[in-house]
């Protein structure tokens, strides 16, 4: 029978059995997975580890700040990488949703590699990957791939001069069983129960071009929502949740002037495997507060619409 308290002391020794006396790299994105991975490798080896978080600029309002607070634990084995620059550069003038995918992938294999060299240099040779159980079975592949319609962004694609052994220690548990791990490695609420965020980040919620006033504009309607969801309880009754910008302006009146704004869409969705979902029906007084709380807050959003397409046949992002 699973008890988390006894897989936590079961991984610590694994790691330990494993590892030795080298040492261990990992990426952390801020989702729960990597980010209680960790603290495990913090609490099995120490300072024997480094967690590299690279900031892409394409991260949520507060998040990097969060993620920074919630592995403190590491002290200075937490390494954060300021990249916004090189990604945004990267995106500038992609319109294509898949292009857009590619670069961040890219440009993040990129500044991790330049992170991994001088690592392997200082003589680390383990990379820790927090994959999951439905991830292994998923990979192993029978074919159906509907993962695959989209070009997922993982770690992975190292060149070859550049190995390491892989560390999967999260490799037969499933999602609650990290999340019940998290709870005794301490990682605060907000990440432990954050649902996912994809690795592109806001460059594919911004339909069109990324640019950083577009971003501005989506990070502050997102917290909007996001922050509502909080305050009316309803976070954890929907399994994602987002703010989309649309590139489309439509007409509205403030004051007595004619306006555009952007349209802006809001998706909330419940599923168990990401695979189909159904929109989420959130109460009406809720969708209305919101709408009102950004076009307030957030003047250049003219008009507020809420997504209510499930999956098939629309995907949870737009792009
Ligand atoms: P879709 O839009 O395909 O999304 O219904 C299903 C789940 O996958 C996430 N998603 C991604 N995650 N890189 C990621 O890491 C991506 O490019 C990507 N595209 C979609 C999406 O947020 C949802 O949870």
């Amino acid at each position: 029978d699973w008890t988390a308290q006894h897989t936590l002391e079961h991984l610590i020794a694994d790691i330990r059995a494993k590892v030795g006396d080298e040492k261990v790299l990992l990426a952390v994105s801020g989702g729960v997975d990597s980010s209680t991975l960790a603290l495990l490798l913090a609490r099995a080896i120490g300072d024997r580890m480094t967690a590299v978080f690279v900031d892409h600029g394409l991260l949520r309002l507060g998040e990097r700040q969060e993620v920074e607070q919630a592995l403190r634990p590491l002290g200075k084995a937490l390494r954060v990488v300021e990249a916004s620059g090189q990604f945004l550069s990267a995106l500038r003038g992609v319109t294509d949703p898949e292009q857009k995918r590619k670069i961040v992938g890219r440009e993040f294999i990129r500044v991790f590699e330049r992170e991994a060299r001088q690592l392997s240099a200082q003589g680390y040779r383990w990379l820790a990957q927090g994959t999951l159980y439905p991830d292994v079975i998923e990979s192993a592949g029978s074919g159906e791939g509907s993962a695959n319609i989209k070009s997922h962004h993982n770690v992975g694609g190292l060149p070859e001069d550049l190995q390491f052994e892989l560390l999967e220690p999260f490799r037969y548990l499933f999602k609650d069983e990290v999340r019940e791990l998290a709870l005794l490695l301490g990682l605060p609420e907000p990440i432990r129960m954050r649902h996912p965020f994809p690795g592109p980040g806001l460059a594919i919620r911004i339909l069109g071009e990324v640019t950083p006033q577009k971003l501005e504009i989506l990070r502050r309607a997102d917290d909007i929502f996001i922050s509502s969801l909080r305050d009316w309880n309803l976070y954890d009754q929907v399994s994602q949740a987002a703010a989309i910008l649309t590139p489309m302006q439509s007409v509205g009146v403030v004051g007595d002037e004619r306006s555009y704004g952007y349209v802006l869409g809001l998706r909330a969705v419940s599923t168990v495997d990401f695979m189909t979902a159904d929109w989420a029906r959130l109460p009406l007084e809720f969708l209305d507060e919101v709408a009102r709380k950004i076009t307030r807050q957030v003047p250049e959003i003219g008009r507020v619409v809420y997504d209510i397409t499930s999956k098939p046949p629309a995907t949870i992002e737009w792009e």
